[in-house]
């Protein structure tokens, strides 16, 4: 699984991430913070490839540090989909991870296997082209990071939404909401640079313009 940018940047949302992902007895056997190639995102999504968001679905991905991890357990795949809520935040369920902490539509905090070839494939993949090693020191690393950021109790998520949903039903194109949101999303963002809060936010304003098109069309 991975916890995208928005969820990575946010150290406070990505604890509970992982909190609640560990409280489910699932075992982290890799996790690493690391930038993203482009190409490595390219190929993730290579499912995606002929969608119309593609691009922006990459220029997300690789937009700011993502965390990266294996996790192995019973019904795995299950737990984390379940937990994660539906793909399209405003459809998860408002007690699922994505229908609390998620900003919007597909700017949902997380990625998970759908499916245990997939995950092979992912898993493959990300050890392959993104440096991710199987350690004894993952569910040690995962756990020091929950007991690090639980605690900052900072939690932007409604003012960020609320500034993009807002965005969008007022048509506002303002290149001003890129500064809000970097203020917002940089609040909670220890270890992060700053360029790269700035990147993710000009990704999430791109969607907002995507979105007012859509609904002008
Ligand atoms: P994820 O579970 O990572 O799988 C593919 C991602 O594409 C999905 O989460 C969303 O982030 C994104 N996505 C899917 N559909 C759309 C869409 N119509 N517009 C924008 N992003 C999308």
């Amino acid at each position: 699984m991975i916890i995208k940018p928005d969820g990575t940047v946010r150290r406070h949302v990505s604890a509970i991430v992982l909190k609640t992902l560990l409280d489910q007895g699932l075992r982290v056997k890799a996790f690493k913070e690391m930038s993203v190639p482009r190409s490595l995102a390219e190929k993730h999504y290579a499912v995606h490839k002929e969608r119309p968001f593609f691009q922006w679905l990459v220029d997300f991905l690789t937009s700011a540090p993502v965390i990266v991890m294996i996790l192995e357990g019973e019904d795995a795949i299950e737990k984390i989909r379940n937990a994660l809520g539906k793909t399209f935040v405003q459809d998860a369920d408002p007690t699922s991870l994505r229908g609390k902490y998620g900003i919007w539509k597909g700017v949902n905090i997380a990625h998970a296997s759908d499916a245990p070839e997939t995950a092979k494939n992912e898993i493959a993949l990300w050890t392959s082209e993104g440096g991710l090693e199987v350690s004894s020191d993952a569910q040690a690393l995962a756990s020091q990071y929950i007991e690090h950021y639980i605690k900052s109790d900072i939690d932007m998520t409604m003012k960020i939404r609320k500034t993009v949903v807002d965005a969008i039903e007022s048509n506002n194109t303002s290149e001003g909401t890129i500064d809000i949101l970097t203020e917002l999303l940089g609040k909670d963002s220890n270890g992060i640079n700053q360029s790269d809060i700035r990147t993710l936010a000009k990704v999430i304003h791109d969607f907002i313009l995507e979105e007012i098109s859509n609904k002008n069309k």
